[in-house]
């Protein structure tokens, strides 16, 4: 069949595969295909059972799969008849050498670049959706031997889909950002792109710079958003000293216009693939041009979210009488949001490593994430055991801990589960999402975050 365009992304994972499942249910006059080098992958993008759970991914994926939405693993066939490339593999933190746990590792990026020079036999547009270092497209001009003028043009489109919203967001996002260059070539490639979003995304959301900008534009959102969380639980633990609490904090604080009140909700501390890793590119970067002072103040947001998960596992010992030893915790969810199996830097695998090194035994529980939890905790070893059904999980254990703020949970029947524990029973809610005078009526001691603890003994005030 004859397709107006053909959409080629290199990445099937978080974010190549829902968000070409978006262009392709949107735009069936497109062909897109999507190809990675991890087999099983494709094949599960193939299959009734997605690589990823992300809510209405399913309905999105199975409309337009087979009817112009394609995933293979046949990058050279994919790279020669496109005429758009969406580069999409990650970017993770470097792990080795210069720069190694600050800087991104751009190798994948890099191999990417070199496979579409090697296998173009035609003019391509190449679009930049994995979050990279500002002045990326630079060195990726210079790979494809392209100043601006050739056979390549190369876009910045950051993504800004949030995991478990991910549908809703790109059915109807914020904004779409396109940089490009500012010459004839860079501006007629950038209303290339412009035109795939237009089918429907308003044009007041379709936002265009220069290259650059658009670039560092991702790694500051993602700089302000963490910002507000680290800032939010900065305060919570001033709330836990002096008996304030944070949640009408928050409120107050965020009924300023000028403020707003998303983002604010205090927690056991933000996880994700993105945070961490792009606020210290950022910092990585800011050292590298000799701004000292700017990288230590982002730098600052990742350090309150370190302190932040420490705080917790703290506050459960110096609780649970300063030793957790042959003691045992539920961890109620282990994904680092709702509504995603993913885990990556969760503040589950830090607890859960802590908790261990306390000599705790530690059961997880999750609806979505168990499978990740295993790989992620599995030189724990028997230290941790892995319970789908929360009762089950509960049973025995000393403490509760919330680290998702799951919608299941809040319907749980507390009253059987505080049965079923060994007493003193505790509740440590690191979402705040649970009635905790309910829980302590029940008989609960209960600690959330950035409010005084409702406890049956006398306390003497947290120790951190
Ligand atoms: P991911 O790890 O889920 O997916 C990347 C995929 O690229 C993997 O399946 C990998 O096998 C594949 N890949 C790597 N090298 C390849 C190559 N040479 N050829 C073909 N395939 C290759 O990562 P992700 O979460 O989708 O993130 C991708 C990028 O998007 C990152 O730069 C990330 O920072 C950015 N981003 C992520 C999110 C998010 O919510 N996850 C949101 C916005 C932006
Ligand atoms: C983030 C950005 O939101 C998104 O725009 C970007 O494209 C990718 O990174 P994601 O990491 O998927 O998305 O989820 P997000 O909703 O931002 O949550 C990140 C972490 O912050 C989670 O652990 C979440 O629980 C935590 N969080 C969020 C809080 O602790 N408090 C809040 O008020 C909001």
């Amino acid at each position: 069949t004859d397709f107006e365009k053909r959409i080629l992304c290199i990445g099937a994972g978080y974010v190549g595969g829902p968000t070409m499942a978006m262009i392709a249910f949107k735009c069936p006059q497109y062909k897109v295909h999507v190809v990675d080098i991890n087999p099983d992958r494709i094949d599960a993008w193939n299959s009734q059972n997605l690589p990823i759970y992300e809510p209405g991914l399913e309905e999105v994926v199975f409309e337009a799969r087979g009817r112009n939405l394609f995933f293979s693993t046949d990058i050279q066939e994919g790279i020669e008849e496109a005429d758009i490339i969406f580069v999409s593999v990650n970017t993770p933190t470097k792990t080795f050498g210069e720069g190694a746990g600050m800087a991104a590792d751009l190798q994948y990026w890099e191999k990417t670049a070199r496979q579409i020079l090697e296998c173009s036999k035609s003019p391509k547009i190449i679009v930049e959706k994995s979050t990279v270092p500002v002045r990326t497209a630079q060195a990726m001009e210079r790979i494809l031997g392209t100043d601006g003028t050739g056979k390549f043009q190369v876009l910045s489109n950051p993504e800004f889909l949030a995991e478990g919203t991910a549908i809703e967001d790109l059915k109807c996002p914020d904004r779409v950002l396109i940089g490009s260059r500012l010459t004839e070539e860079g501006l007629k490639a950038r209303d290339e792109l412009v035109s795939i979003y237009a089918n429907w995304v308003p044009k007041d959301n379709i936002v265009t710079s220069d290259t650059w900008s658009s670039e560092l534009s991702k790694l500051v959102a993602n700089a302000f958003l963490a910002q507000r969380i680290s800032s939010i639980n900065a305060i919570s633990a001033l709330c836990e000293k002096t008996g304030a609490d944070v949640s009408r904090v928050a409120y107050a604080v965020g009924k300023d216009g000028r403020i707003g009140d998303k983002f604010l909700k205090s927690s056991v501390g933000f996880g994700g693939s993105c945070f961490k890793k792009d606020i210290l590119n950022l910092v990585y970067l800011c050292r590298s041009y000799g701004l000292q002072e700017v990288a230590d103040y982002w730098e600052q947001v990742v350090k309150i979210n370190e302190y932040q998960k420490e705080r917790f596992v703290l506050n459960m010992l110096h609780t649970m009488f300063d030793t957790l030893a042959g003691k045992k915790i539920c961890l109620l969810g282990f994904a680092f949001k709702a509504d995603t199996g993913d885990t990556r830097e969760t503040p589950g695998i830090y607890i859960a490593q802590r908790l261990a090194e306390e000599h705790c035994r530690v059961v997880v529980s999750d609806p979505q994430a168990l499978d990740n939890a295993k790989i992620d905790l599995k030189e724990l070893g028997d230290a941790v055991s892995y319970v789908e059904d929360p009762y089950e999980a509960a049973a025995d254990c000393d403490a509760l801990a919330v680290l998702t703020e799951w919608n299941l949970y809040k319907e749980l029947d507390y009253a059987k589960i505080y049965n079923s524990m060994t007493k003193p029973a505790f509740v440590f809610d690191g979402r705040n999402i649970l009635d905790h005078q309910a829980l302590h009526d029940i008989g609960f001691n209960v600690f959330p975050i950035g409010k005084p603890a409702l406890t049956h003994y006398r306390t003497n005030g947290r120790t951190r």
